[in-house]
């Protein structure tokens, strides 16, 4: 029995159903009914057949309820662990904590306690360091704590010494860390609001240079490292480093509207997240920018996927190809 976490989000749903193509023993979790929808809906863009979707055999649990889990936890022999709390609004630190911590900690605990045979977790290249030279930043570039982290990283880096302390006690281990991930039918949260931004004709950009990576070339490799014989191990998955403005540009024109052509520069993303954060505690929602998403739009970091590409022999699509495909599925 294979066990996902995170299935109704964008990585634990495009794996649902690659997983679901070779394999009949499929289990993932899920908090709300209406979160399932988002799952079939994800599989229609691959499939007609619905006998695919019906493979999964639900269980309604969370990660940070142990009495929840624990059933979910029965015959499995190996676990994708994708469910997280992905936010950069300092509020939400505690919570991200607790999910992406503390809730990686208790699927460790029970992937032990089941004798699983292999866990793989989904973490990220907020996890990774900064490179000390200048060149592409590999998994060797260990995450340093000394810097002025967001929440989310902390918490991913936390998470992913959790995974390692599964390696210690026998359960083998691999970690991903995808950059940016692109991909069909979430698309108004997280980064699947660079399309319905540019869609809606946004009309800014920053210089930032990062990591991108289609969410097949996330989930395709996943499913590859857990059956290779391969344990121990994290790899970076980048398909291309690319600016926000080349991205916002194809995306613009996989949609046939006009490239943003405002150029943002870093003082005046400073003045926004901070009028953002006076609005935010004077209405009590969400700011609409924050301060680690100001500084990731103009920080440039590269990365070598060069790891992934030798252990595997795989081969990543042109970001710009998927990026069309996912334009056009928001289209539908
Ligand atoms: N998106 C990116 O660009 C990106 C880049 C690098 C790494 N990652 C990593 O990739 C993984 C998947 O991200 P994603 O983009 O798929 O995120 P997502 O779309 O926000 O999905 C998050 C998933 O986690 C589940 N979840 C959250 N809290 C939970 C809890 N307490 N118990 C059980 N399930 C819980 C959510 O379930 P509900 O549906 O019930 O909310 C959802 O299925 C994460 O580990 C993230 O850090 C993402």
């Amino acid at each position: 029995m294979i066990l996902v976490t995170g299935g109704t989000g964008l990585v634990g749903s495009h794996l649902l159903y690659h997983l679901c193509l070779k394999n009949d023993k499929i289990r993932a979790i899920y908090r709300t009914e209406s979160s399932l929808e988002n799952v079939k809906k994800i599989f229609s863009f691959y499939t007609t057949d619905e006998d695919l979707y019906t493979k999964i055999e639900w269980f309604k649990a969370d990660i940070t309820d142990v009495p929840s889990m624990i059933p979910a936890f029965v015959n499995v022999k190996q676990v994708y662990h994708c469910a997280a709390f992905i936010s950069f609004n300092p509020k939400d630190y505690r919570k991200m904590r607790k999910v992406n911590i503390h809730g990686t900690a208790i699927i460790v605990n029970l992937c032990i306690d089941a004798k699983v045979d292999k866990l793989c977790f989904v973490s990220s290249i907020a996890a990774v360091g900064d490179s000390l030279n200048g060149g592409l930043i590999n998994e060797e570039n260990e995450w340093n704590k000394e810097q002025d982290n967001s929440g989310y990283s902390i918490t991913k880096f936390g998470a992913e010494m959790e995974v390692w302390r599964a390696s210690q006690e026998g359960v083998d281990v691999v970690i991903v860390n995808p950059g940016v991930i692109l991909g069909s039918g979430f698309f108004n949260v997280g980064s699947g609001k660079l399309f319905s931004q540019v869609y809606n004709g946004f009309k800014y950009y920053t210089e930032g240079k990062t990591g991108f990576v289609s969410v097949q070339d996330v989930v395709k490799p996943m499913i590859l490292l857990m059956n290779a014989d391969v344990k121990n191990e994290r790899f970076i998955l980048v398909a291309e480093n690319k600016t926000y403005k080349e991205i916002f540009d194809a995306i613009a024109d996989a949609f046939h509207k006009k490239r943003p052509s405002i150029k943002i520069k870093p003082w005046q993303t400073a003045i926004s997240w901070r009028i953002a954060w006076l609005i935010s505690k004077f209405t009590g929602k969400e700011p609409l920018l924050s301060k680690y998403s100001a500084k990731s739009a103009h920080s440039i970091s590269e990365y070598s996927s060069e790891k992934i590409v030798k252990t595997l022999d795989y081969k990543f699509k042109p970001i710009d190809i998927s990026i069309q495909k996912v334009c056009i599925n928001y289209l539908n």
